[in-house]
C-alpha cells in the first residue's frame, strides 16, 4: 500500500517510519511511503505556504496554490485516491475508519499547519477529513503518522503473527483481554491459572470473558455497537448483577 504524504515539516516522518515494524513493512515492499514536502511547490521565490487571513484575526492560513501544485503534480487530476486532510474538523479516526483505509491501494494525506488551510482546498482538492481525537495538535503530522500506523498493521504480512490483529483491543468492538508471560510468578502476583492449563478451549473462554469484563468496566459505550453471541449477552447481565 503506498502512502503520499504532503506536509510542510517532512523531517517529523523518517525517524518512526526506520524503527521496528513499519521499518520491516518498508523494506518487504508490503508499504510504500512517499514524504513531500509543499514549500518545494510554492512558486514564488520565497516559497510562501501560508498568509494572513481575509477578514483579519489571528494566525495564518495555508494557502491553496502550493498545495494544490503538489498534490495534483504528484498523483495527477481525479485520480480516485482518497485525498484526506487530518484535521480536528474531519470524522473521528478509529478501528473501522483503519480498516476501510487498509482496503485501498493508495492513499494521500495533508498534513495541515498554522489555523488552518484556504477553505478551497477542503472544497476542492480534499475527498475526506479525518480527526484523531477531539484535540488540537499544533499540526497533521502525528495525526498523519498514528494513521499510517494504525492501517499498515492490519495489512497481510505486516504483523509477524499473521492473527496479530484479529484479537487486538477494537478490532471486534471489545477491549482485549490480558496478556501474561514468563516468569509464572512475580513479586507474589501469579498467572491465573487456567492459562498454564493447556486448556485450550477454557483458555478461550476466560479470554473473552475477560475481554468483556474489560469492555464493561472500561468502555460501556462500545458494548452497544459489539458483535455480541447470546453468551456474552448471559454472562455480561451475571456480572452487572454481581456489581
Ligand atoms: N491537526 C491538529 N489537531 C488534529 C487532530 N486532533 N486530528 C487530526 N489532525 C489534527
Amino acid at each position: 500500500m503506498q502512502f503520499d504524504v504532503f506536509t510542510l515539516l517532512p523531517e517529523v516522518f523518517p525517524a518512526y517510519l526506520e524503527t521496528s515494524i513499519l521499518k520491516r513493512a518498508r523494506q518487504r515492499g508490503l508499504i510504500d511511503v512517499r514524504v513531500h514536502n509543499i514549500r518545494d511547490y510554492a512558486r514564488d521565490k520565497h516559497h510562501t505556504t501560508d498568509d494572513t487571513p481575509f477578514g483579519g484575526g489571528g494566525g495564518m492560513v495555508m494557502k491553496p496554490e502550493p498545495v494544490f501544485e503538489a498534490v495534483e503534480s504528484v498523483l495527477g487530476r481525479d485520480s480516485g485516491t482518497p485525498i484526506i486532510l487530518l484535521t480536528p474538523q474531519g470524522r473521528l479516526f478509529d478501528q473501522r475508519v483503519a480498516e476501510e483505509l487498509s482496503s485501498r491501494e493508495k492513499i494521500a494525506l495533508i498534513c495541515g499547519r498554522y489555523e488552518g488551510v484556504d477553505e478551497r482546498i477542503r472544497q476542492h482538492l480534499v475527498t475526506d477529513e479525518i480527526s484523531i481525537g477531539d484535540y488540537v495538535l499544533t499540526g497533521g503530522e502525528i495525526p498523519a503518522l498514528i494513521l499510517i500506523d494504525a492501517v499498515s498493521r492490519l495489512l497481510p504480512g505486516v504483523l509477524g503473527d499473521p492473527t496479530g490483529a484479529e484479537d487486538d483491543s477494537h478490532s471486534s468492538g471489545l477491549l482485549e483481554y490480558p496478556h501474561y508471560t514468563r516468569p509464572p510468578e512475580f513479586r507474589g502476583e501469579s498467572v491465573p491459572d487456567v492459562l498454564l492449563s493447556g486448556d485450550h478451549a477454557k483458555i478461550a473462554k476466560w479470554r473473552r470473558e475477560q475481554s468483556l469484563l474489560r469492555t464493561l468496566k472500561r468502555r460501556p459505550d462500545l458494548l452497544e455497537k459489539a458483535n455480541l453471541t447470546d453468551e456474552d449477552r448471559r454472562f455480561l447481565s451475571r456480572m452487572k448483577d454481581e456489581r
